[in-house]
């Protein structure tokens, strides 16, 4: 499987150093807040798990499964929730956990829902912003990496539904696109 790759752009120690740093920005924000931490499956598993080890404040988790994609590698705009939370988020502060954010139509979609379900606040911690192909205006409050607009894969990110257990972000050698 690591053949497959042409390239790392975010290895483990890069993403650990980074969920590091956004972790501890978070604690300060969120200490006594007692956020619901809510991570966008499947993509966001990984990061979700690093993110909030590095959170020094009561919290609760929750999660949620959405698709927009299928699996195509293009957005269709429309996003469906496959799995809701578990609890509500009624008077709660809401962090969202997210693997990336590319034309931002996932997570408008959502900040919208918790907003009509009266959330206190909603922010947005995504491990990679591929802002170059945002069509709604979406802003993350926490960003580990502006990524370039390329398809990537690894630690969660999956093409075809594999690549999601890589330990690093990178990029796949052409071929693999081709034999499919
Ligand atoms: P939108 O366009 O709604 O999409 O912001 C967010 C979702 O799209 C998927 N996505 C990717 N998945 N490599 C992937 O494996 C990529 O480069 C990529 N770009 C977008 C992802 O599931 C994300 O949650
Ligand atoms: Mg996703």
């Amino acid at each position: 499987m690591n053949n497959d790759i042409e390239k790392i752009l975010y290895s483990a120690d890069d993403i650990h150093e980074v969920a590091k740093k956004l972790g501890k920005q978070i604690t300060a924000d969120y200490a006594d807040k007692n956020p619901l931490v809510v991570c966008i499956l499947k993509g966001a598993i990984l990061f979700m798990s690093d993110i909030v080890r590095q959170i020094d404040t009561y919290c609760e988790l929750d999660f949620m499964s959405v698709s927009s994609y299928g699996n195509a590698q293009v957005s269709s705009g429309s996003v469906k929730i496959i799995k809701d939370l578990d609890v509500s988020v009624e008077d709660r502060n809401v962090l969202i956990i997210e693997d990336i954010i590319d034309t931002g139509q996932t997570l408008q979609t959502l900040v919208d829902l918790f907003g009509h379900r009266k959330a206190k606040s909603v922010k947005i911690c995504t491990l990679l912003d591929k802002k170059e192909r945002r069509v709604k205006a979406v802003k993350p409050d926490y960003i580990g990496f502006k990524v370039p607009n390329e398809f990537v894969v690894g630690y969660g990110l999956d093409y075809l539904g594999h690549y999601r257990n890589l330990p690093y972000v990178g990029i796949l050698k052409p071929e693999i696109y081709s034999e499919n």
